[in-house]
């Protein structure tokens, strides 16, 4: 029996030695020190033992179970501490590995125009008005004083979803809804989505966006009209740009105009941007027209009021050299990203 105990000891020594996982290490203790281990059985088996052989084997066993116990807890703190280690290494953090790249995208070029456009405004304390695309023939026509007859209101000209309801075919409409939402004084612009059914080609789309304007307050004049245009082309084109403005017609302002300015790459002279002129048409505008006023339920005696609206594609253009408008909605990536 003797002889057993040092084999089962020598075993357990090695198989603690050599576990290297809890799992394992456990495995050797239910083997030896567990309800049938081989320990276990040698406690069992003492009991058909003469009195001399118990008072040997009983001090040799408790020894041997005693070492065993002690070399398991040893190991388990062994193999504990391992596994933080290991732990540790997984979780360290390469502080000199290269960040992941990822690319910026680019704000669409007709964005950054109407967020231009926006900005100058907004520095002159406009705020911004929103209204449909979808808009009634009343608001886009009718209120504006567009007579019945008027070109623009015909159906090749403008897409209906009905006889009283359209796509917008200006951003004007903007101007009714805030007359009838709020009271003067007024200061506001606002840039949005327009639809006309015109044949794509390189200076037309049946979808473009404008920036409309409008202020109404008291003492309102075409000085102000002026100041504020002329300080926004500036502002747009460059310091030195000039502005011109020209007689012209719309049912809803009165009396009308449209604004050129100097042609920024040539100053003037003449160049393929302007063709030659000198300058370069950007807008209409003119003084609110009384029966406008009208519709908003302003009083006419007290308050004047300018508006304009103009075609964002068109400044796009004319700022970034772009020779064919129908590369704003390609989508093509070469051409959005030389907008960074
Ligand atoms: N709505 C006009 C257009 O689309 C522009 C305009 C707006 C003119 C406001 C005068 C005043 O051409």
């Amino acid at each position: 029996m003797q002889e057993k105990i040092e084999k089962i000891l020598e075993e357990a020594r090695e198989r603690i030695h050599e576990a290297k996982e809890l799992k394992e290490l456990d495995e050797v203790r239910v083997a030896i020190l567990g309800k049938k281990g081989k320990i276990t059985e040698i406690f069992k088996a003492m009991s058909s033992l003469s009195k001399e052989e118990k008072k040997q084997i009983g001090p040799a066993a408790n020894k041997a179970r005693n070492e065993i116990e002690k070399r398991i807890s040893q190991r388990l703190a062994e193999l504990k501490e391992r596994a933080k280690e290991i732990q540790f290494e997984k979780e360290t953090i390469d502080v000199t590995e290269p960040g992941k790249k990822f690319s910026l995208g680019v704000k669409h070029p007709i964005t950054q125009t109407i967020e231009e456009i926006s900005q100058i405004f907004m520095s002159m304390g406009y705020s911004i008005a929103e209204g449909p695309q979808v808009e009634t023939v009343f608001n886009a026509f009718d209120a504006l004083n567009s007579p019945k007859n008027h070109p623009s209101r015909d159906l090749t000209d403008t897409f209906y979803i009905n006889e009283n309801i359209c796509l917008r075919p200006h951003t004007s409409s903007v101007q009714i809804r805030t007359l009838q939402s709020q009271k003067p004084p007024i200061k506001v612009i606002s840039p949005g989505r327009c639809f006309r059914c015109d044949t794509p080609d390189a200076t037309h789309s049946p979808m473009f966006h404008q920036v409309e304007g409008l202020i109404v307050d008291e003492g309102i004049t075409m000085a102000d009209l002026k100041g504020t245009l002329d300080t926004m082309a500036k502002r747009l084109f460059g310091a030195a740009t000039k502005t011109k403005f020209r007689p012209h017609h719309f049912p809803f302002t009165e009396p009308s105009a449209e604004m050129d300015v100097s042609c920024f790459k040539c100053g003037g002279k003449g160049c393929n941007v302007c063709k030659g002129s000198g300058w370069l048409e950007i807008l209409g505008c003119g003084m609110v027209h009384p029966k406008v006023l009208e519709v908003g339920g302003i009083d006419t005696e007290k308050y004047t009021g300018f508006a304009f609206g103009m075609g964002v594609e068109r400044i796009a253009m004319l700022k970034y050299g772009v020779d064919d408008i129908r590369l704003f909605y390609e989508n093509d990536m070469r051409f959005i990203d030389q907008f960074k």
